[in-house]
């Protein structure tokens, strides 16, 4: 029987997305029982995924995975950061928000980051992995692909927005595939031992 992997999170959409990323490694991915409240508390992007893992696998006595992530705007001493989901209420609103609050400034440099965070059946972590993805913030949204603030973020090597990227571009070259392809390896590890 394979072994379970809780996904610290209550959104259903993440079982699918953890599904195709994790597909090589030997575990049954499991969503976090709804009656599990965490409260994101910590001050950065790898506090909060440390916190939702740990308090996940404590509580269900399994592995768990949590990950948190977020755009970080340089001339904006890293806001949103880890307020990101919660800049203004929709998508639309947050870029409206970003593009005013850079109105006038010429550093648009930014990057995502990801943090992904494993904690064993104990709640001690077990993994702690980040990864960034750098460009700069349009004066305007380019691209219709992909969500949050996908089309103003242009990739520094690519040039392209992450709106006007494929799939398997943004997976490629993103913060969120960048973190993924460093935590595979690892969780092969750890699921084959146990
Ligand atoms: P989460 O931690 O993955 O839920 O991301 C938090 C918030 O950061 C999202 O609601 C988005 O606003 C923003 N964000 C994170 N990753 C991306 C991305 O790849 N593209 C656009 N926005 C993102």
């Amino acid at each position: 029987m394979k072994k379970i992997l809780y996904i610290a999170s209550k959104n259903p959409g993440k079982i699918l997305e953890y599904k195709k990323l994790l597909s090589e490694v030997n575990c049954q991915l499991v969503l976090q029982p709804d009656f599990i409240e965490i409260i994101e508390s910590g001050k950065t992007f790898k506090d909060n995924a440390a916190i939702k893992a740990c308090e996940v696998s404590k509580k269900m006595k399994n592995y768990a995975i949590a990950d948190d992530s977020g755009l970080c705007i340089e001339a904006l001493n890293g806001k949103p950061g880890i307020h990101s989901s919660r800049y203004a209420d929709n998508d639309q609103e947050r870029i409206k928000r970003v593009l005013s609050e850079l109105e006038g400034i010429e550093d648009r440099r930014a990057f995502f980051i990801a943090n992904v965070c494993v904690a064993s059946p104990v709640g001690e972590l077990v993994l702690d992995i980040e990864a960034r993805c750098y460009g700069n913030i349009l004066l305007q949204s380019r691209g219709n692909n992909g969500f949050g603030y996908d089309p103003i973020f242009q990739e520094k090597n690519t040039e392209l927005t992450f709106a006007e990227m494929t799939d398997d571009l943004k997976d490629k070259l993103s913060h969120r595939g960048k973190a993924a392809s460093k935590v595979i390896p690892e969780l092969i590890k750890i699921f084959s031992d146990i």
